[in-house]
């Protein structure tokens, strides 16, 4: 067996999380990751067959039995995380029936998978069906888009063309766009399940008054899918209380289209 502390997937995640606390989106033990694993790429650092404890799931989501994941547990905090991976980070598989989480290895002090599992899992179901590639599911409280969804009309469709105006390369890097959830209680099954719901249409979720979902094929394009979102809501609050002289219309987010060969979501453009 091959140590697990310097498998890829450990090592990226530790840097991954450091980089995020370093960007301020991750204070406390704000946000979580969880990362969809190839069994046969765990098996080459884990005895598969060896499982700790069964942590209860609190829903069900048959369609990830036996699927495995590397998870940040509850409570941690993500600025810690490269400094003891085997305490912070959990892999775990879920179970036959869908309904708990087979600890393979991790959460050494007894800990469990972040209070938001039913969302990651959620998603992830649902990202697969609409994406063999995909991978990640990445939460975090970034500051200007969640000071932007005090201020901003909360309508998906509105939010997402104002993030497209304030930088030329949004729509390329997110062309279907961002949905919206209004305010709602965190950690919770209903939760989870109107996230999954939003990342039918979108890669990226914004919970109002709370911070933003990412789901990708790996943590980089996660991370630049949340970056580049990030970086137009700082825009805007930078521009959203001047008069403005111009913006990105819509026929030139059209040029970017054809140029790139990217689509933006139906409708969404006039
Ligand atoms: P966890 O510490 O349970 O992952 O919760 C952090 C968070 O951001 C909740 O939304
Ligand atoms: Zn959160």
């Amino acid at each position: 067996m091959k140590d697990i502390l310097t498998a890829p997937f450990i090592v990226e995640l530790c840097r991954t999380c450091s980089n995020m606390y370093a960007h301020g989106w991750d204070e406390r033990n704000g946000g979580n990751i969880s990362i969809l694993l190839d069994e046969a790429q765990v098996g080459e650092y884990l005895d598969l067959s060896t499982v700790q404890r069964s942590i209860p799931a609190g829903f069900s989501a048959p369609e990830l039995a036996g699927k495995i994941f590397l998870v940040t547990g509850t409570g941690k905090y993500f600025k810690n995380v490269a400094y003891d991976p085997a305490r912070n980070l959990g892999i775990v598989r879920l179970d036959e029936s869908g309904t708990a989480a087979q600890l393979l290895w991790g959460f050494s002090d007894g800990g469990s998978f972040t209070s938001e599992f039913a969302a990651h899992m959620m998603s992830h179901a649902v990202r697969l069906t609409a994406d063999p590639k995909h991978r990640v599911v990445m939460h975090c409280h970034p500051n200007n888009l969640l000071a932007m969804s005090f201020v901003h009309d909360l309508d998906s469709r509105a939010f997402t063309k104002t993030l497209w105006q304030m930088c030329t390369e949004c729509i390329m890097v997110f062309p279907d766009g961002v949905n919206v959830l209004p305010w709602m209680l965190c950690g919770t099954t209903a939760i989870g399940e109107a996230t999954a719901q939003q990342m039918r249409s979108a890669r990226l979720v914004v919970w109002a008054q709370h911070g933003i979902y990412g789901a990708g094929a790996d943590l980089d394009e996660t991370f630049g899918l949340i970056e580049t979102a990030e970086k137009a809501a700082t825009v805007y609050l930078k521009i959203a209380h001047l008069p403005w002289k111009q913006t990105i219309t819509d026929a030139q987010l059209h040029l970017v289209e054809e140029r790139y060969g990217v689509t933006a979501r139906e409708g969404w453009l006039d």
